[in-house]
């Protein structure tokens, strides 16, 4: 069986997990399966990526911009936006076996292993310290949600960007992803004065799936 095939069938194993919104045997799937998606993230048909960079490229015209990779993986946002000139980047993930295959490439100036859900703080970061967040496959059932945004405007400087991909599939596997329920939460935020939705360019998960990327701006101290 080829490595391709392998991770393939891994996938169905993590859909699985997705499905029961298991975020820690989520994490437990990315740590075993760490070596396997990196050697097939090329070749499995993600496309997703690709538009959170152009978003990236549209709002972050400074290559200095201080970048936090949220859900960094093995570094796939990292390298494409090294390859765009970006040199300031740090990197967070919940998977230390993720985090270690990124740590070898040289991408980051900080790794952070941080669990994202709604506690109050992320340990290590500093407050209205990033003018970005950037994060590629990444909000997702079993992962990451909407209701965490709030927590994450914290470490962004004002006016920064929170940029981020959500497949179709999560918004109707969840009703924590839901069109409807971003909707509602963005108007709620916009009106407390928060942020604001400045952009939604549709994209692909993998293959034909269809995904959207997000960009939101902070409208707060971040303090
Ligand atoms: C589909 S991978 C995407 C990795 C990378 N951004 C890319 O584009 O290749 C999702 C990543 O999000 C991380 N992740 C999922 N839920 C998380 C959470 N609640 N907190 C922190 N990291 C999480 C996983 O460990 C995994 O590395």
């Amino acid at each position: 069986m080829s490595n391709l095939e392998d991770y393939l069938k891994e996938r169905v194993r993590l859909h699985d997990l997705m499905a029961k919104e298991s975020v820690d045997e989520v994490i437990q799937w990315y740590d075993d399966c760490a070596t396997l998606y990196d050697q097939n993230f090329n070749s499995a048909g993600f496309q997703f990526h690709l538009t959170t960079v152009e978003a990236t490229l549209e709002f972050v015209k400074d290559k200095d911009a201080a970048i936090l990779d949220l859900g960094a993986g093995t570094g796939t946002i990292g390298d494409l936006l090294k390859k765009e000139g970006y040199s300031n980047m740090d990197a967070l993930d919940a998977s230390q076996g993720m985090l270690d295959i990124a740590s070898k490439k040289n991408l980051y100036k900080n790794t952070f292993r941080s669990l994202i859900g709604t506690s109050e703080s992320i340990e290590n970061l500093a407050e209205g310290s990033y003018d970005a967040m950037v994060s590629a496959g990444v909000f997702a059932h079993g992962a990451v949600y909407y209701e965490s945004i709030p927590l994450l405007l914290k470490y962004l400087k004002k006016g920064g960007y929170l940029i981020f991909s959500v497949s179709l599939l999560s918004m109707q596997k969840s009703p924590r992803l839901t069109r409807e329920q971003f909707t509602k939460l963005t108007r709620d935020w916009e009106k407390a004065g928060v942020c604001r939705v400045v952009s939604e360019k549709p994209t692909f998960h993998i293959n034909k799936e269809p995904a959207f990327v997000f960009t939101i701006q902070n409208c707060t101290d971040g303090k």
